[in-house]
């Protein structure tokens, strides 16, 4: 192996005791709990995992979660209610509605009526706004290209001047993470489904970061020797027998699954001088930012 591992586990855990001290004193000194609102619309099992997880990383850290599971039919106007009754909430600092919204849902007129102050996700169109001018500065900066980057820089990878290419286009992941390396002055290229040549253009890149949501498509051959590879991706690949056949779990009666990355971590370390391995890289850093963007959110409101 060439690459060094960037441990995004340790780096989060890293975050999290700072923002778990700064809560502390902030209490100490008579400031009330952060306080962050988890919205989870519908029973999809990912959000639910991923909310859950919001919420015990709340408790741990010494801030308060305040959850709202609401039923799939939700309407438009009853869930509009649900968020104007969080900005006027002087407890909640952060309102986190789990993405992705049922489909009859305007997730956009949803995401505009956060209050600016408690967007601590940075999805709400003047957020995102911002950290597209120059120039400018957003309140929040979205959690997974927040840790993207984090993760670059404590790793010592120079992003100034870099070629950096970014897989996927996504509102959360690949088109902030885009805005962001543009802000450090990198050379930045947005790669798509309709991106030609696609192996040839990722050779080219000093950072990749990949965010296309497709397992281990990325092979070593397509990375540039020395190259710093942030990998997004979490896809569930089912495990086989020797026979090529699913392998069941004893416990549960289900195919057993394993996480692998979009990119092909056994030939892309061999590659690469920097790597984030899937799970243990991005994954953990996304709620660490969560985390830090809620303290920054009661800051904000309540150092006024
Ligand atoms: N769905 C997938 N990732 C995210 C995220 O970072 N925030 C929210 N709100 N929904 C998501």
């Amino acid at each position: 192996m060439t690459a060094q591992l960037i441990d995004g586990k340790l780096i989060a855990q890293q975050v999290r005791e700072q923002v778990t001290a700064e809560v502390a004193k902030r209490v100490a000194a008579g400031k009330p709990r952060p306080g962050l609102a988890t919205v989870l619309v519908g029973d999809r099992v990912d959000s639910a995992t991923y909310v859950a997880a919001k919420q015990k990383a709340c408790e741990e850290l010494g801030m308060v979660s305040y959850h709202h599971p609401l039923p799939a039919e939700i309407t438009q106007l009853e869930l509009e209610r649900v968020i104007r009754d969080l900005n006027e909430d002087e407890l909640v600092n952060g309102i986190l509605v789990q993405l992705p919204l049922p489909a009859h849902l305007d997730e956009e007129r949803i995401l505009s009526l956060i209050s600016i102050e408690k967007d601590v996700d940075g999805f709400s169109p003047i957020n995102i706004g911002r950290l597209a001018q120059k120039g400018r500065e957003p309140l929040f900066v979205p959690c997974t290209p927040y840790g993207c980057i984090y993760l670059l820089e404590r790793a010592g990878v120079k992003i100034e001047g870099a070629n950096a290419v970014v897989l996927g286009r996504s509102n959360i992941v690949g088109m902030p993470a885009a805005l962001l390396l543009i802000g450090k002055n990198a050379t930045v290229t947005v790669c798509h489904s309709r991106t030609k040549n696609l192996p040839e253009v990722v050779r080219q890149a000093d950072i990749l970061i990949a965010a296309i949501g497709r397992a281990e498509m990325v092979r070593g051959d397509w990375i540039k020797p020395g190259a710093a590879v942030i990998d997004v991706g979490i896809n569930g690949v089912p495990l086989l027998n020797p026979d090529g056949s699913p392998l069941i779990s004893e416990k549960t009666g289900k195919p057993r699954q394993k996480l692998v990355g979009d990119v092909n971590f056994e030939e892309a370390k061999e590659v690469a001088g920097f790597i984030t391995p899937v799970p243990g890289g991005v994954g953990p850093m996304t709620i660490a930012m969560l985390m830090r963007n809620t303290l920054r959110a009661a800051e904000i409101q309540q150092d006024r």
